[in-house]
């Protein structure tokens, strides 16, 4: 797997937490890994863990001082894979609508690489219709999804929104990387 390369961005959710277990599993497989994360991301997890845990600087802003390059256009053009995990209800709605307002969303939008995304919201946030909407484009537009599940919600209740399974997740990226 030393060939592959994985960027994950992390977004303004309680689940971000999660994604440290996901990187040090495709770490201990030599897979190449870096991350970027969304402003809002900051709240949650520290850009220091996921450098710890990648080896590399972790890209916020779009006018970051890149390594070399452009850093949307050398991020975009150093991943086989993306994963948008947490993936949040705002996150989902600006990639629906192409936006390119941030750095991850830039990156995305200028990337020709495979986009997996893992939602985690409310399940009141993943039912709203709008929400419903933004995933059916996401989808017929070719993005892989894994989860929501049906889970304890951080508001309290119990409902589908939960994030998938770091299990299911690193099987799915697997998956995805292996056909690279
Ligand atoms: C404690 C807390 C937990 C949150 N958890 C989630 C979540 O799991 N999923 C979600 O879609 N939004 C969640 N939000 C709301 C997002 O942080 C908010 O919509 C933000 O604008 C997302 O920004 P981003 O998509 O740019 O990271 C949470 C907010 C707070 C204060």
């Amino acid at each position: 797997m030393k060939d592959r390369r994985v960027l994950f961005c992390v977004t303004g959710s309680i689940a971000a937490y999660r994604v440290c277990d996901v990187i040090s599993e495709l770490r201990k497989r030599e897979v190449q890994v870096r991350a970027m994360m969304t402003r809002h991301a900051l709240e949650f997890i520290t850009p220091l863990t996921l450098s710890s845990l990648t080896g590399h600087k972790v890209y916020r802003e779009l006018f970051d001082e890149p390594e070399e390059g452009l850093v949307h256009t050398s991020l975009a053009d150093f991943a086989d894979l993306i994963v948008v995990m947490p993936a949040t209800a705002n996150f989902i709605a600006r990639l629906a609508c192409g936006f390119a307002d941030d750095l991850p969303s830039s990156v995305i939008l200028a990337s020709r690489a495979k986009v997996l995304l893992v939602p985690a919201m409310n399940d009141q946030m993943y039912q709203n219709p709008m929400t419903q909407k933004n995933l059916k484009t996401l989808r017929e537009t070719g993005f892989e999804f894994e989860g929501p599940i049906e889970g304890h919600l951080a508001c309290g209740r119990r409902g589908v929104g939960h994030i998938a399974s770091q299990e299911s997740i690193l099987r799915k990226i697997l998956t995805l990387i292996g056909n690279a």
